[in-house]
């Protein structure tokens, strides 16, 4: 049997203890798999002493991430570190410059230096394999590199961030409200140390701009992404979603358009019946549209140390059979600009909630203004329930939620029309907008 592949581990939180769980347990397994044994040789992180209910005893401390990279006993770096910044980059970086391959599952580091990373790997014939970067346990990534190679692809959409779907679920699900589900997500350990990054919207463009750059072969670039997050998202929106015929998900779209690649980010109308509204809880799916093939979604958990884990070790097992491919499909220096498609030039249909003044003619205002920009409606509806009926009796003009259901229409038109309907002081608030993605 060949020599074992030495790893150097960098980073000894869930996800690395994890991996040097996976590779003690699956040894016997992996070396009849790859012709040769995985061992990790070398390790580092933060603090030595901290309990990690793993024995770490027979492993060599090192120092520090950029002194194991450097390490001439191992042939494989895997970092598990975290961020955008060093350690994590300078240590990438010295390990691909000595000419030895990198697993990441560091999402942050790719989708602000992917770029010059994949060069480099390249320059150096080594590989850089980040498939625990994005939707954790979904092979995802081997999936739009390899697997789909006779396609040209038109459209990438999923749920990319587990601690949103959880909210989004748990608050239809138990009728709580936002504040509260995210208390619980916290509790539970799925969302990240700054849940902003979540429920905003950041951590699933940063896989989003991975996964479109691998299908549609453009530079990484975070700022061709339209962002915006679940916190304005209320259970009246996810009622009235029910009622339609839709489930809301926070979606990362990247899509083929005559304008450009569209990258967005956003809460999604999605049609009951979809595979994507299927998934509920902490799961991630991703939907691949591409021209010779029926849609494919791939449905799986997206985080957690096993899940994760067992996407580090299976890049582990590619590099220690000899498998080596261009990091993002193809090489870094075809890799083309981003052509930014202008989220105003967005097509499609919209549902919006408003809180219309309940007065003879208000109707008709948010019609003429719709009409003026040329939107047509699918359905309207003005809910008037027992608690709101309460309220409003006696005093006319007391605002009802109007909610509408666009046919396709530009968000150029939409946003002009509710800007004119605001002017007109027939409702009060700001307009809730959810885009819907059909199938
Ligand atoms: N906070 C992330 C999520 C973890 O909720 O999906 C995985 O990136």
């Amino acid at each position: 049997m060949a020599e074992p592949l030495k790893v150097g581990l960098a980073g000894l939180g869930t996800v690395g203890t994890s991996v040097v769980r996976l590779l003690e347990d699956g040894r016997d397994k992996l070396s009849a798999r790859c012709g040769r044994a995985i061992e990790v040789v070398a390790i580092t992180a933060r603090a030595r002493g901290k309990k990690r209910g793993v024995d770490l005893k027979k492993y060599r401390w090192v120092g520090d991430p950029l002194a194991l990279a450097r390490d001439p006993s191992i042939d494989v770096l895997v970092e598990v570190i975290g961020g955008a910044g060093d350690p994590a980059k300078a240590a990438v970086e010295a390990a691909l410059a000595a000419g030895k391959p990198v697993v990441t599952a560091n999402k942050a580091l790719l989708a602000r230096h992917g770029q010059k990373l994949a060069a480099l790997a390249e320059r150096h014939g080594v590989a850089l394999n980040f498939e625990a970067a994005v939707a954790g346990g979904i092979p995802i990534i081997k999936t739009l590199r390899e697997g789909l190679n006779g396609n040209a692809f038109t459209r990438i959409y999923g749920i990319l961030n587990g601690t949103c779907n959880y909210i989004l679920s748990r608050m239809e699900h138990d009728r709580l409200g936002f504040e509260e589900c995210l208390r619980e997500a916290q509790r539970l350990g799925y969302a990240e140390a700054d849940p902003s990054f979540d429920v905003e919207g950041h951590d699933t463009a940063q896989k989003l701009s991975i996964l479109a750059s691998l299908a549609f072969g453009t530079k990484l670039d975070p700022h061709a992404i339209y962002v915006e997050g679940i916190s304005s998202i209320t259970l009246a929106d996810l009622d009235a979603a029910n009622g339609l015929g839709y489930r809301v998900k926070l979606l990362g779209v990247a899509v083929k358009t005559e304008a450009g690649i569209e990258q967005r980010v956003h809460p999604t109308m999605v049609p009951k019946d979809s595979a994507i509204a299927q998934v509920m809880g902490v799961t991630n799916a991703v939907t691949i549209d591409a021209e010779r093939v029926m849609p494919i979604t791939l449905v799986g958990p997206g985080a957690g140390g096993l899940a994760t884990a067992s996407a580090v070790v299976s890049d582990l097992a590619d590099i220690a059979r000899g498998v080596r491919g261009a990091p993002f499909g193809r090489p870094a220096s075809r890799m083309t600009a981003t052509r930014k498609a202008p989220m105003q030039h967005h097509e499609g249909g919209y549902y919006i909630r408003l809180l219309a003044r309940d007065r003879p003619g208000t109707a008709a205002t948010i019609a003429r203004r719709l009409a003026q920009q040329n939107i047509s409606l699918e359905s309207i509806v003005q809910r008037h329930d027992a608690a709101e009926k309460r309220a409003a009796s006696g005093r006319s003009g007391a605002p009802v939620p109007v909610i509408m259901i666009t046919y396709a229409t530009s968000e150029d038109a939409v946003r002009r029309a509710l800007s004119a309907v605001r002017r007109d002081r027939v409702i009060s608030g700001r307009p809730q907008v959810i885009r819907i993605e059909k199938n």
